[in-house]
């Protein structure tokens, strides 16, 4: 393996391409031609919809409904926690790339001095931490949840953009993957199972929405009003099939996180959005 990437590595640099990894890659492009396939009518972008891309009804009501969000407080509240200075004076825009603006779609990002996936929830945490505040905790609707509603929001338009560039950040993808393709659960399902096999289809009431574009527009406010962040619905789907989640803001998790961001790539971020 470490010689096929160096190998790999020296081939990009002859060439004066930016390393981009073929695994990851070759991935993506075999799930968006698998959907293209099962799906024709739909546009790959489309996916960033999920579920709803599939239900004209659903998608009419989806627009209607971002028109005039009924979350629209919460995001008032969002911008609320992003304004106020930490006790320092500082904010979070003094402490994040380019102020924050047109970042969110880089993150999570493999970050080699941390040895570790960086998402935009960690990086947050970070600056609070170094301006001396308490980190908020993950998936919390309230604090975190919020925060990243708005921050999100500070990139929308912005085409996610995740790179896998060096071998400790393949390591990385391939556990997310392997997390995503293992069976899990005493119902025995994997992600896939669910979100590549049986993509359009219905479980229960509800139709199951493809990986691709997954990751573009979190949190989802589900209902209209219920905040949910992205890790926090892992930790349902994993329960939903009996499987004892994992934590938000763990390594499984945000290996997860990244892997399925990757798949997202090119797909324009919107963020927070309405779901059923
Ligand atoms: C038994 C089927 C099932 C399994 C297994 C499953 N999910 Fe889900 N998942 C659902 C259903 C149902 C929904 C809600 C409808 C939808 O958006 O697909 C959902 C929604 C999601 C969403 C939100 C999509 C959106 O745009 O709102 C994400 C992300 C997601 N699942 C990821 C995962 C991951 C990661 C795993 C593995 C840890 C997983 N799911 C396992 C059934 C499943």
């Amino acid at each position: 393996m470490k010689t096929v990437f160096t190998a790999l590595a020296g081939l990009a640099l002859l060439l004066g391409i930016s390393m981009a990894v073929a695994g990851p890659e070759q991935d993506r492009v075999k799930l968006i031609e698998q959907f293209k396939a099962a799906f024709p009518d739909l546009a790959t972008e489309d996916f960033v919809h999920g579920a709803l891309a599939f239900d004209p009804d659903s998608m009419a009501q989806y627009d209607s409904i971002m028109q005039f969000p009924p979350f629209a407080g919460e995001l008032e509240m969002a911008e609320g926690l992003w304004l106020t200075p930490f006790a320092n004076g500082k904010t979070y825009a003094d402490c994040l790339p380019d102020g924050g603006r047109m970042i969110a779609g880089n993150y999570p990002l493999f970050d080699p001095l941390k040895s570790r996936v960086v998402t935009l929830e960690s990086l947050l945490n970070d600056c609070r931490v170094a301006n001396g505040e308490a980190p908020y905790e993950y998936g919390d609707p309230a604090t975190m949840g919020r925060l990243t509603a708005h921050v999100r929001g500070l990139s929308n338009g912005m085409r996610m953009n995740i790179k896998v560039d060096s071998e400790a950040a393949l390591r990385a993808y391939e556990d997310g993957k392997n997390t995503f393709f293992r069976r899990a659960g005493q119902l025995n399902f994997s992600c896939a199972n669910c979100h590549i096999d049986h993509v359009g289809n219905r479980l229960r009431s509800e139709i199951l929405s493809p990986v691709i574009g997954q990751a573009t527009h979190w949190p989802v406010f589900i209902g209209g009003d219920r905040l949910v962040t992205l890790q926090k619905r892992f930790e349902r789907c994993h329960r939903d099939v009996r499987h004892v989640p994992d934590q938000a803001g763990g390594t499984r998790y945000d290996n997860l996180e990244y892997f399925l961001s990757y798949l997202s790539n090119g797909l324009p971020l919107r963020a927070a959005v309405f779901r059923k």
